[in-house]
C-alpha cells in the first residue's frame, strides 16, 4: 500500500486532475478486467468532477462496461437536496450513457439498518463473481473539517465494524443515521482517492497524514488500502499545514509508510 499527496493551485485544478485521473484508472480496469468499477463520495467537493465527467470528459469513458456505486449517503428519500445520490445524478448520471441497471443506489429511504442489510447484499452479489471481496477499482472518498470519511464520524459506531462493508451509523452530533461503506470495504479498493479542498480542512488534512494515529478521533485515518493505493488530492487552501507539500505544489510526495503501520 502506497499513500501519496498531490497539491494543487486551486480546488478546480484539482478537480480537473482527479477527472483525468479516473479517466485512467477506468482504462486501467477495462483494459485488465474489462469493466470499471467506482464508488462515488458525497458532499459537495466532488461535484466540479462530476460536471467534468458529464461534459469534456464524458466520450473519454465506456459507460456501458461502468459500474457506480457510493461510499455513503445520508438516510434521506431519492430526490432530497442533501442526498449524495441525488447531487450525482444531477451533476453526472443524468448526462451519461450508463444504463440503470449499472447504478446501485443506496435505499437511504428504507429504515437505516434494513438499507444497510439490503446495501450489503447488493455488494456481496455484485463481487460473488469477482473474487468475492469488495474490490473497487476507485473509491472515491472526501473529508470533514473534523476528519470524518465517507459516513465513518469521529467515535461512533461504524468505525469499528469489522465484518460487514455496509453499515447503519448513528451519528449523535447530527442527530441524523447515515449509510457508510465501512473502512473494510474501502480498504478492499485498488485505489482510494481523497478529493479535499478548502482553508477550513487544512487543520485535518494535516492531523490526519502528519498528526498522531487516532482513528478513533480522526476517522480518515482507517483508510489504507491493503492491496492498493491511496492519493490525497488537495488543493493548497487545504494542503497550507502540511510540512510534506509545503516546499512544492504539483509534485507527488511519499507519505513516510510508518505514518500508515
Ligand atoms: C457525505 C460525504 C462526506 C463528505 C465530507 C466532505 O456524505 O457528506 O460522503 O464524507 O465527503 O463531509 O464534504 P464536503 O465535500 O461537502 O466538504
Amino acid at each position: 500500500m502506497t499513500t501519496s499527496v498531490r497539491v494543487y493551485p486551486t480546488a478546480t485544478l484539482a478537480a480537473r486532475n482527479l477527472a483525468e485521473r479516473i479517466v485512467s484508472i477506468s482504462e486501467t480496469a477495462m483494459t485488465a478486467r474489462g469493466h470499471f468499477i467506482i464508488a462515488l463520495s458525497g458532499g459537495n467537493t466532488p461535484r466540479m468532477t462530476y460536471e467534468l465527467l458529464a461534459g469534456e470528459w464524458a466520450q473519454q469513458i465506456d459507460w456501458s462496461a461502468t459500474y457506480v456505486f457510493w461510499s455513503d449517503e445520508r438516510c434521506v428519500p431519492p430526490e432530497h437536496p442533501d442526498s449524495n445520490a441525488h447531487m450525482a445524478r444531477l451533476a453526472l448520471l443524468n448526462h451519461i450513457p450508463i444504463p440503470t441497471s449499472h447504478v446501485y443506489r443506496l435505499r437511504a429511504e428504507l429504515p437505516p439498518e434494513a438499507a444497510a442489510d439490503e446495501y450489503e447484499k447488493t455488494l456481496h452479489n455484485f463481487f460473488s463473481s469477482r473474487g468475492g471481496q469488495p474490490r473497487f477499482d476507485l473509491v472515491l472518498l472526501g473529508m470533514g473539517a473534523d476528519g470524518h470519511t465517507a459516513s465513518l464520524f469521529p467515535h461512533t459506531a461504524a468505525l469499528h465494524e469489522k465484518e460487514r462493508w455496509v453499515a447503519a451509523n448513528w451519528i449523535a452530533d447530527k442527530s441524523a443515521w447515515r449509510l457508510t461503506l465501512t473502512a473494510s470495504a474501502i480498504n478492499a479498493a485498488r485505489q482510494v482517492i481523497m478529493l479535499v479542498t478548502g482553508e477550513d480542512k487544512a487543520d485535518a488534512v494535516h492531523a490526519v497524514i502528519e498528526g498522531e494515529r487516532q482513528p478513533d478521533a480522526l476517522p480518515a485515518q482507517l483508510v489504507a488500502p491493503q492491496d492498493g493505493n491511496l492519493l490525497w488530492l488537495l488543493d493548497e487552501a487545504a494542503a497550507r499545514k502540511l510540512a510534506v507539500s509545503q516546499r512544492a505544489a504539483l509534485k507527488t510526495q511519499e507519505i513516510p509508510r510508518l505514518m500508515r503501520e
